[in-house]
């Protein structure tokens, strides 16, 4: 393995990149669709890629392809979280996309909402919710209407909307399977969207629309009838400033390289920040190719530009870099 190529071999030749995908997440199925569109297209463009599903041993089985770059296509839990991403600063290997602590903020969406509510970023209020809970207490002061989440999931999975007592106490112990984290999130009545941003720059956004009660697991990956909407319908002034927030959100997490923020808006037309994710679905279909696509980025175009975070943290190892830099 070695992370010592100069940074023009790097841009000329990034040497083998390894697709990292699968792992153990309830987002097992999409990052395998995701991983294996992303290995095919790397292939198909001439580079030396190949592909490893996260299991118990990666660490060794990664070691033994001497990657020189990965690229990760891992969501949830387990690979979007920071973790994989710590293991791979410690194996001296440069990956694609945010690094731990923006990683792990942006997985986490109770620290995430704090965060933003703190610089005066606009979200949804909200409320964390267990056992003892006062539920139609609660319920009537996020306004009669909430989407439960637990606070590290993706993909939709243990989300529900609740608008009574009852309902918010059964959506709890649902979100609780999968997070002891559960948080009731105001409801939000608006139009949605989404942001991809790439390499500091926010792609143009793309609006969801579903007749379904909200943008769930079914509507994100089974349904035929989710409509996405690009160019989206906002002035070009909504979308400009809609980008900017999307990107300030990003950035606020420490987030880098590529991702894609949700929105939703107010009633009254308000956006508000949803979630950040650092490494959004990636089969030839998703958003943020769906965005790429809206911007000129064929979905090759797309890898390159973000194989370059990769290429960034190589350079950033660079032995002319650190020379001196050690304490
Ligand atoms: N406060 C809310 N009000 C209404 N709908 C919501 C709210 N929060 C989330 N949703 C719906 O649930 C979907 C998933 O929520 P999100 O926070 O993006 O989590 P995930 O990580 O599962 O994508 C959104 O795309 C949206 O359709
Ligand atoms: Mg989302």
């Amino acid at each position: 393995m070695s992370a010592t190529n100069t940074s023009s071999s790097v841009n000329t030749a990034p040497g083998r990149l390894v697709v990292l995908y699968g792992g153990q997440s309830g987002e097992r199925e999409v990052s395998l669709k995701g991983g294996e569109a992303v290995l095919a297209a790397l292939q198909a463009s001439g580079r030396d890629a190949h592909g490893l599903d996260l299991g118990p041993g990666w660490m060794a089985e990664l070691e033994a392809l001497q990657a020189d770059h990965v690229f990760i296509v891992l969501h949830g839990a387990g690979g979007e979280d920071g973790t994989v991403q710590g293991a791979l600063e410690c194996m001296g290997l440069p990956y694609t996309g945010s690094g731990v602590l923006a990683s792990a903020l942006a997985m986490d969406k109770l620290r995430c909402k704090q965060l933003w509510q703190g610089i005066g970023l606009p979200t949804a209020g909200f409320a964390l919710l267990h056992k003892d809970s006062n539920w139609t207490e609660l319920l009537a002061e996020l306004g009669g209407e909430v989407m439960v989440k637990p606070a590290s999931e993706g993909s939709s999975l243990g989300m529900a909307k609740a608008s009574s007592g009852d309902e918010l106490q059964a959506a709890w112990a649902a979100a609780d399977a999968f997070d002891s984290v559960v948080i009731a999130e105001r409801w939000l009545n608006g139009a949605e969207y989404t942001v991809a941003i790439l390499n500091g720059r926010p792609l143009p956004v793309i609006k969801l629309e579903t007749d379904r009660p909200f943008y769930d697991y079914e509507a994100k990956y089974l349904a035929d009838d989710t409509r996405y909407i690009c160019p989206c319908g906002l002035s070009t002034e909504d979308e400009t400033a809609m980008q900017a927030l999307a990107l300030e959100a990003f950035t606020s997490l420490g987030c880098e390289g590529w991702g894609r923020v949700d929105v939703m808006m107010t009633a009254d037309g308000e956006p508000h920040l949803l979630e950040v994710n650092t490494v959004p679905g990636m089969t030839d279909h998703s958003l943020v190719p769906m965005a790429a696509a809206a911007a000129g980025l064929s979905f090759t175009d797309l890898l390159i530009e973000i194989l370059k975070t990769a290429l960034n943290k190589s350079e950033k190892n660079t032995p002319s870099k650190v020379a001196g830099g050690a304490a």
